[in-house]
């Protein structure tokens, strides 16, 4: 009998990143059954965009969001829903992605029901239990409970092997977000809707022009007084330099959307806009001088893009793009933001470097929950993105 695999989606990234090990298994019909793939629904608007762009079909859609959701409540809602599937559906393997609610749950459950769970994007960590909050806590909390340990990096690895994962558990597999940026990278100019006029960004002559930013937002430990700041800041910084423009797809979150348009909203250079479906957003990130961000996937895609990308924490879980030279850990200064943005606009772009991924991080861990030993991702950092 064929396994029968059950692939868990809560978010926006979850669709990015695990869109890929879909098709991967999609693919492998003579390995397994077709795969299962439930959306919690832990985003709602998001979710729908990102799984339209990946033509990501959910077999079921628990739609358990709520407008400002608390983790309790949500931790709550998620465990009796996925506990209702698992009883229903009786998979045979449980995969999900990162460490969001969604996949602290998931793992969760698979424990009480003594269920086989991967996890893909193992062994990311900042040390600090509460930077990302809850993130660094979900993805400590899933590692004791996860039969496969799918990293994306050979630091990945070494993070799990220290807190004792066992060894055979755990494979580098590179990141599946190449995967998906390969599959999906813009070649065409894209208007993105603005209030104000129509924004054209054209990554095929990018960086063009010089001064536009990109700017995310969304991390729970910046709501309040850091995320206020760096609003501030980047106000400043837009007004004292009109040449500048931000483009800001501001997260739907309320602790986010409301200090954005406060903060922003007033500025004609500052393009204040809805989530862009992954296509523009590729494309605006390519054809962004420089981009500021607390996203952990624009923090791999960036590199992969050759664009220079400020990381606006104190902490990241990726310190391969900083290695590579391409993101530079700047945290929530403004006055520290001005001064890198600053630097970042007046040094020449360096060439796209790839060490999250090869584009083949799907296809592995098919192969890998196929009992099969395929060959593990080694860092290129250095080597151009083949689609570059
Ligand atoms: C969540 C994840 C975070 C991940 C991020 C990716 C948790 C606790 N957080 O953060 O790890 O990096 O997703 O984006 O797992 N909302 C909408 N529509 C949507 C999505 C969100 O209105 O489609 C609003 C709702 O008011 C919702 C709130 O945003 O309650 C927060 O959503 P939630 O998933 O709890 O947290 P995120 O900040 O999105
Ligand atoms: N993204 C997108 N449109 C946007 C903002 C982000 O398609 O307006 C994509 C981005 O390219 C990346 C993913 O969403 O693949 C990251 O999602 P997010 O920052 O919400 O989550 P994180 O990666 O921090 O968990």
């Amino acid at each position: 009998m064929k396994p029968r695999v059950l692939v868990v989606v809560g978010t926006r990234p979850e669709v990015v990143k695990l869109a890929p090990v879909v098709s991967a298994l999609e693919r492998r019909g003579d390995a397994f059954e077709r795969p299962y793939v439930l959306f919690t629904g832990q985003h709602r608007e998001l979710l729908e965009q990102m799984a339209s762009a990946f033509g990501l079909v959910a077999d079921e859609n628990l739609a358990l969001m709520r407008d400002g959701q608390s983790l309790p409540a949500l931790t709550s809602r998620l465990v009796e829903g996925l506990d209702q599937v698992f009883e229903a559906q009786r998979p045979d393997i449980v995969l999900a992605q990162g460490d969001t609610t969604t996949v602290f749950t998931a793992a969760l459950v698979c424990y009480y029901r003594q269920l086989r769970f991967g996890h893909v994007e193992a062994g990311l960590r900042t040390d600090d239990l509460y930077r990302p909050f809850p993130e660094e806590g979900n993805r400590r909390l899933v590692a004791p409970l996860a039969a496969w340990h799918f990293a994306p990096t050979a630091a990945a690895a070494e993070n799990l092997l220290r807190e004792g994962v066992l060894p055979s558990r755990v494979h580098v597999t590179g990141n599946t977000v190449i995967d998906a940026l390969l599959s999906m990278a813009a070649r065409s100019a894209v208007s993105l809707p603005c209030p104000g006029g129509d924004v054209t960004v054209d990554p095929v002559s990018a960086p063009s022009p010089s001064r536009r930013l990109l700017l995310t937002l969304h991390r729970r430990e910046s709501f309040g007084a850091p995320l206020e700041a760096i609003l501030n800041g980047l106000a400043g910084l837009l007004t004292d330099y009109p040449d500048l423009e931000l483009i800001y797809p501001v997260h739907p979150n309320p602790h986010v959307r409301g200090p954005a348009a406060a903060a922003l909203g007033h500025l004609p250079n500052a393009r204040l806009i809805d989530p862009l479906a992954y296509p523009e957003f590729v494309a605006a990130m390519k054809g962004a001088s420089v981009i500021l961000t607390d996203s952990g996937g624009v923090q791999e895609e960036a590199p992969a893009l050759g664009v220079p990308v400020l990381v606006l924490r104190d902490t990241t879980e990726r310190p391969e793009g900083v290695a590579a030279g391409v993101a530079r850990l700047v945290g929530t200064d403004p006055a520290a933001i001005r001064a890198a943005t600053l630097e970042a606009l007046s040094s020449p772009r360096g060439a796209p470097r790839s060490p999250y991924g090869d584009g083949s991080a799907g296809d592995r861990i098919a192969a890998l929950l196929a009992g099969e030993s395929p060959a593990p991702f080694i860092d290129d950092v250095g080597r151009r993105t083949p689609f570059l």
